[in-house]
């Protein structure tokens, strides 16, 4: 099975990253990247890391997807 390198500069994989959001709740960016290192190299993955959020927040229920708005 291949690996699917998510970020390049620091050879995240994309489940990595689902994984940390998941099990860690962490739907900020900053999180995320202090979490998995992802997005903290040249910068050109922040923005699907930012859709791998988006993606995982709508899988929560929408009384906690509210919540996170606050
Ligand atoms: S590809 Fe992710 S920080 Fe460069």
């Amino acid at each position: 099975m291949s690996r699917k390198l998510f970020c390049l500069c620091n050879e995240v994989e994309e489940s990595e990253v689902r994984k940390a959001i998941r099990k860690g709740e962490l739907y900020f960016l900053p999180a995320v990247s202090e979490a998995t290192g992802a997005g903290t190299g040249c910068g050109r993955c922040r923005s699907r890391i930012q859709e791998l959020i988006d993606e995982e927040k709508k899988r929560l229920p929408a009384i906690r997807q509210l919540k996170l708005e606050f």
